[in-house]
């Protein structure tokens, strides 16, 4: 991801002090670019609950590094790394790749015996779910790349229109994103790509992070509020739609942020495409139903009475709402199977379904029913 014509990632150890991680800290986006450092694993767990940092491959990544923190403060000693890990498992309930990372983290542990560099072995590890992760999502663009060519030769040349919802862009993982490294493949090949970008209500991460960061690499874009894509859909303004997603079934369901179910009927009912992209590490193989078995997050009423933003030179927040009212605050809700043309993934496109997802992922699929 580019910013100010500098290259980065959403999280990295920092170069002057290998006991800091640091992330960009998203809450503060798109008015100001703050570089922020965790200095212990409650430093990591707050970020994810704070939502510094969000989207799954972060969330995962950000648990990893938090584990390496606490092999620090450990001195080398497993046993409080393992009680961090528990903490950290609760900070957020619907994005799988948090269990994904921290039982990938432990597994590493396990294997050490007493003499071992547990600190190194961690740092080595969460450095490698990093490296994978950018490698993963690169992989995604390239599998996707071709649905954005196919349309634009259908269209001959003229723009390809995305919609995207949340931001499954290169600050939801750790650079290129899911849904958005299509995009940014598709303009390194002068492809003319154009996507719609959905607010997302309530912590609108589609105007404050997907737009930013689109901006930051001149992709062009239109920012939207959450209602209007069925509308763009009606009037033949949308080609495809790509989302991420924080939890797929071994069946193809798909748990993303709110709104994501709606954008899905809207696109059946007019004969457009919705993709999902996805990293391997998003797959919850131990689940079938996305409806019945993925926790849904509801969050603080607040973000929903609230908005944020610029008076000036600082950011406010503004109550919208009486005090009478009752609010819900459901974080994800759940885009069954049946909705979903194809799941992007690092090794191609597939039928969302469990006989898709099984023969791009055989060893996966296998080691899941063992
Ligand atoms: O609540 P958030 O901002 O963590 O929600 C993020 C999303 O819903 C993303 O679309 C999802 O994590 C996929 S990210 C590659």
């Amino acid at each position: 991801m580019n910013t100010a014509g500098e290259s980065f990632r959403t999280i990295w150890l920092s170069p002057d002090d290998p006991a800091i991680v640091q992330i960009i800290d998203q809450r503060r986006l798109p008015h100001d670019f703050v570089i922020a450092d965790l200095g212990t694993w409650r430093d990591g767990a707050s970020a994810i609950t704070n939502m510094a940092v969000r989207g799954a491959p972060l969330i995962g990544a950000t648990a990893a590094w938090s584990l390496y923190l606490a092999s620090i403060q450990s001195g080398g000693a497993a046993g409080p790394v393992i009680e961090a890990a528990d903490k950290l498992m609760a900070t957020r309930p619907t994005a799988v790749n948090l269990r994904w990372a921290i039982e990938r983290m432990l597994g590493v542990m396990a294997k050490l015996s007493d003499h071992d560099d547990l600190i190194g072995r961690l740092r080595a590890e969460a450095q490698a779910i990093c490296d994978e992760d950018v490698e993963i999502s690169r992989g995604i663009g390239e599998h996707g790349l071709p649905l954005l060519e196919a349309i634009a030769k259908r269209k001959d040349g003229e723009t390809v229109n995305v919609l995207t919802h949340c931001n499954a862009g290169s600050l939801a993982t750790i650079n290129w994103g899911t849904a958005t490294a299509p995009v940014y493949l598709a303009q390194e090949k002068g492809i003319d790509v154009h996507v719609w970008v959905d607010e997302t209500r309530p912590r609108n991460q589609g105007s404050q992070l997907t737009a930013w960061e689109l901006a930051q690499n001149n992709v062009p874009h239109t920012l939207i509020v959450d209602n209007a894509g069925g509308h763009l859909m009606q009037h033949g303004m949308v080609d495809i739609c790509i989302t991420g997603t924080d939890r797929t079934t071994r069946s193809g369901d798909v748990a993303n942020k709110i709104g994501t179910y709606l954008k899905a009927l809207a696109a059946a009912a007019n004969n457009i495409p919705f993709y999902v992209a996805l990293p391997s590490t998003t797959i919850d193989w131990t689940i079938h139903d996305g409806l019945a078995e993925i926790p849904i997050e509801q969050r603080d009423p607040r973000e929903v009475s609230h908005v944020y933003g610029r008076v000036g030179g600082n950011t406010v927040e503004t109550l919208t709402v009486g005090s009478d009212t009752a609010i819900s605050n459901y974080a994800f809700d759940v885009t069954p199977a049946s909705l979903v043309t194809g799941l992007i993934t690092e090794c191609g496109v597939c039928e969302a379904s469990e006989v898709g997802l099984a023969a791009l992922f055989p060893d996966l699929a296998r080691q899941a029913n063992d």
